[in-house]
C-alpha cells in the first residue's frame, strides 16, 4: 500500500454527541447495578484473569469432574479448565430440572404459517435424551461431527443439544445454502450424518431442504444416514437404508440417556463463517469457555431474570442462533421464543405481532432488519401493544444512529436501554456492549468492553492509539469462549487472527474509542475508503446518508479516482419516492453538511435493494466491482439475492 497510514489510523468523521441514562427503574432492579462492581469485575478479570474466571467457572458450570488448571498457554493456544470434565446439554437442560424449572416454558415457538408449540424444560430435555439415542443406534460416536441443515424449528435445538449430549461436534448449515454449499461444509467436517426436513417455510413459500441434501450427497460420500423431519408434509424421496424419518427413530428412541462427560477442550461446534475469498472457514467452539461465555453475557448484556420472555430473531444458522437462542439462555433456564419465518409474512407487522402475543420482554435483533422496518413505515409497529418489552438488543453490523434513535422511539418507546453488542463468530460471546443497568448509551456506539475482554485500538504494528484515533480493533488478552482453531487447518487459524498484529488477537474491524472510553466500530478494514489520503469508514457516510429523511439504507464503496485516489460511490435506497437529480445533489449536499467537504459524494446511485449476505451484511466487495465496472471475481456463494446484483449493472449509468 502506498500510503504510510494505510492500515494504521482511520479517521473518525461521525459526530454523534447524544446520550442516554439507563432509565431509574431499570437501573434499580438490574443484574448489574452499579458502575463500582463493574469495575471491579473488569479490573479483576484484566489483572488476574485465572482467578477470575475460575471462579466464574466453578460458581456457574456443573462440574461432572472438576477442573485442575483454569487456563494454561499463550494466546492463541491457550486452553481453559484443563482437566474438568462436563456436558453441555446437562448444562442447559438437566440443572433445571431439579426444581420449579422443570415445568417452565424452555421454547415457545411459531412456525411461519401460524402454528405453534411449546416445549418446557423437562419436554425438551426428553426429546434431546431420545434423539442422542437416535444418533448412538445410527452410529454416531463422541467425537464425530454431524451436520444440521433444518429450518427454524424445535427439532433443530433438539438436535444440537442431542449431539452436545454424546459429545458429537455440530455443524449447522444455515436453510438458505445450496446443495453445493452443504458439500463443501459436509466434506470439510467429514460428517456422518445430516439431519434436515423434507421443508421449510419462508414467505410463504417452501424452502426444498430434503432435495438440496438429495443434491448434496452425490458429493460428499463421508455422510451415510440423513434423518428428516416432516414439516412441510410435501412429497420427498426417501433412500432406502439412508434416510429415516426423524418421527419413526423417535418413536422407537428411549427417553433415558446419560449425558456423557467431556473434557472441557471438547469439540462442542463448528460453524462455518466465510472469508472474503477463498473457502470457508470452520470455526471452532469447545465446550466450558464457550457455555460459560455465552451463559454469562446473557444475564449480564440481557439482563435475564427468570420471568423474562426472551426473543432472539437470529437464524440459529448463524452463530448470534447458537449463542443466543440455544445455549446462553437456555443455561439459564430463559424461555425462548424462536420464531421460523420472515418478518414481512403474512405482512409486515409480524414480528410486532408476536411480540404482542407472547408479551416478549427482550427483543435481539439486526440492523438490517431495523432499517427494513424503518422503511415499511411506523405504521405497523403502532398497530400493536409493546408495552411487555423492557430491553432491545442489535448485533450484526455497527448500527447507524438515526437507525438506532428510530428502534429507541419507536419501538422502545423511550422506556427500553438499548444494548448494541459488538462480537463475532470467532469471539463466541459478546465481547463490547453496554450493561443495560449502568452504561449511559450513545447511538451507535457498542460501548465498553464486558468483565474478562481487553480491547484495544492499535497500529499495525500493536502500538495504542489515543482517543478518537481510528485503527484496528485488537484483544489484548485471551477469553474463555473464543475460537480455538480453524478446523482442519490450524495454520490458517494463526495467519489469519494471530499474525495481523502481534501478540494481538484482530479479527478485521476498524474502530475508534472516544474520550469516555467507548468503542465506535467502523465496519471491516477491508471496507476502508481512501479519498485524497482520508481514510474514512464506509459506515460514517452510510450513516450520514441514512440520517437524511428520505432515506432508508445505504451503501458506500470507494471507486478508483484519478485525482483523489478513491472517489465515493453511495448506492441508496429510498422510503418511498424514486429519486431524481433534486435529491442526488440534495444528498450529496446533506453528507457535505453532516460530514464535510472531504466526504463529498462523486456518484449517488438509487437502487431497490442491496446485495447482502443472508445473515444481512451488505457486501460491498460486489458493489465496489459495480462501481468500478469491473466483473465480480470471488466468492458469491453467502449472496441472498442474486437478482439484485443484476438489477444494479443494468442501473448502471
Ligand atoms: C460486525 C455476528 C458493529 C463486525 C455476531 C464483526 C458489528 C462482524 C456489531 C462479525 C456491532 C457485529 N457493531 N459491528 N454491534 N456486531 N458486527 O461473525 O464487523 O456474523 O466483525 O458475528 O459483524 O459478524 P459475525
Amino acid at each position: 500500500m502506498s500510503d504510510p497510514a494505510a492500515g494504521q489510523n482511520i479517521s473518525s468523521v461521525l459526530q454523534e454527541h447524544r446520550k442516554f441514562s439507563p432509565p431509574p427503574a431499570f437501573a434499580e432492579q438490574a443484574n448489574i447495578r452499579s458502575e463500582e462492581a463493574y469495575q471491579e469485575l473488569w479490573n479483576r478479570a484484566k489483572d488476574d484473569p485465572a482467578g477470575f474466571w475460575a471462579d466464574q467457572a466453578r460458581e456457574n458450570l456443573t462440574w461432572i469432574e472438576p477442573f485442575t488448571e483454569t487456563m494454561s498457554g499463550e494466546m492463541p493456544e491457550t486452553k481453559w479448565f484443563v482437566g474438568g470434565k462436563l456436558n453441555a446439554s446437562a448444562q442447559c437442560l438437566d440443572r433445571h430440572l431439579d426444581g420449579w424449572r422443570r415445568n417452565k416454558a424452555a421454547i415457545v415457538w411459531e412456525g411461519e404459517p401460524g402454528d405453534t408449540r411449546t416445549l418446557t424444560y423437562q419436554q425438551l430435555h426428553r426429546e434431546v435424551c431420545r434423539f442422542a439415542n437416535v444418533l448412538k443406534q445410527l452410529g454416531v460416536q463422541t467425537g464425530d461431527r454431524v451436520t444440521l441443515y433444518m429450518p427454524m424449528i424445535p427439532e433443530l435445538v433438539v438436535a444440537m443439544l442431542a449431539c452436545a449430549r454424546i459429545g458429537a461436534t455440530h455443524s449447522i448449515v444455515f436453510g438458505g445454502f445450496s446443495a453445493d454449499a452443504v458439500a463443501d461444509r459436509n466434506n470439510d467436517a467429514q460428517s456422518k450424518v445430516i439431519v434436515t426436513a423434507d421443508g421449510g417455510w419462508r414467505r410463504g413459500k417452501e424452502v426444498e431442504l430434503k432435495k438440496a441434501v438429495d443434491e448434496s450427497l452425490k458429493k460428499s460420500s463421508s455422510v451415510k444416514k440423513v434423518v428428516v423431519v416432516r414439516r412441510t408434509g410435501s412429497s420427498i424421496t426417501m433412500a432406502p437404508d439412508r434416510d429415516y424419518w426423524w418421527h419413526d427413530l423417535m418413536d422407537a428412541a428411549d427417553a433415558d440417556c446419560d449425558p456423557t462427560p467431556v473434557d472441557s477442550e471438547h469439540p462442542l461446534f463448528i460453524l462455518y463463517t466465510s472469508g472474503s475469498t477463498g473457502k470457508p472457514k470452520g470455526v471452532l467452539h469447545t465446550t466450558a469457555g464457550y457455555v460459560l461465555g455465552t451463559m454469562l453475557t446473557t444475564r449480564w448484556v440481557f439482563d435475564l431474570k427468570d420471568d423474562d420472555t426472551y426473543w432472539c430473531t437470529a437464524d440459529i444458522g448463524w452463530v448470534t442462533g447458537h449463542s443466543y437462542i440455544c445455549y446462553g439462555p437456555l443455561a439459564n433456564g430463559a424461555t425462548v421464543v424462536m420464531y421460523e419465518g420472515a418478518p414481512n409474512w403474512p405482512d409486515e407487522g409480524r414480528f410486532w405481532e408476536i411480540i404482542e402475543k407472547y408479551r416478549v420482554s427482550i427483543f435481539y435483533t439486526a440492523p438490517t432488519a431495523i432499517r427494513a422496518f424503518i422503511k415499511w413505515g411506523d405504521d405497523w409497529p403502532r398497530q400493536h401493544d409493546l408495552s411487555s418489552l423492557r430491553l432491545l438488543g442489535s448485533v450484526g453490523e455497527p448500527i447507524n444512529p438515526e437507525a438506532w434513535m428510530w428502534y429507541h422511539r419507536v419501538i422502545g418507546q423511550e422506556r427500553c436501554p438499548i444494548v448494541d453488542t459488538w462480537w463475532q463468530t470467532e469471539t463466541g460471546a459478546i465481547m463490547i456492549s453496554p450493561l443495560p443497568g449502568i452504561t449511559p448509551t450513545k447511538p451507535g456506539s457498542c460501548t465498553r468492553p464486558l468483565p474478562g475482554v481487553v480491547p484495544d485500538i492499535v497500529t499495525k504494528t500493536g502500538q495504542s492509539l489515543g482517543a478518537n484515533q481510528g485503527g484496528l480493533l485488537v484483544m489484548r488478552q485471551p477469553w474463555p469462549s473464543m475460537l480455538r482453531t480453524l478446523y482442519g487447518d490450524h495454520e490458517r487459524f494463526r495467519n489469519t487472527y494471530f499474525s495481523e498484529v502481534p501478540g494481538c488477537y484482530f479479527a478485521g474491524d476498524g474502530a475508534r474509542r472516544d474520550e469516555d472510553g467507548y468503542y465506535w466500530v467502523m465496519g471491516r478494514v477491508d471496507d476502508v475508503l481512501n479519498v485524497s489520503g482520508h481514510r474514512l469508514s464506509t459506515m460514517e457516510v452510510e450513516s450520514a446518508l441514512v440520517s437524511h429523511p428520505q432515506v432508508a439504507e445505504a451503501a458506500v464503496v470507494g471507486f478508483p479516482h484519478d485525482l483523489k485516489g478513491e472517489g465515493i460511490c453511495c448506492f441508496v435506497t429510498l422510503k418511498q419516492s424514486d429519486g431524481d437529480d433534486q435529491l442526488k445533489s440534495d444528498l450529496v449536499g446533506h453528507v457535505r453538511k453532516q460530514i464535510g467537504a472531504l466526504a463529498t459524494p462523486d456518484q449517488i446511485r438509487f437502487a431497490n435493494g442491496l446485495p447482502k449476505t443472508r445473515s444481512g451484511k451488505i457486501m460491498r466487495r460486489l458493489l465496489r466491482d459495480i462501481a468500478a465496472g469491473r466483473e465480480s471475481a470471488g466468492d458469491t456463494t453467502t449472496l441472498e439475492d442474486y437478482t439484485i446484483l443484476a438489477k444494479l449493472r443494468q442501473e448502471e449509468e
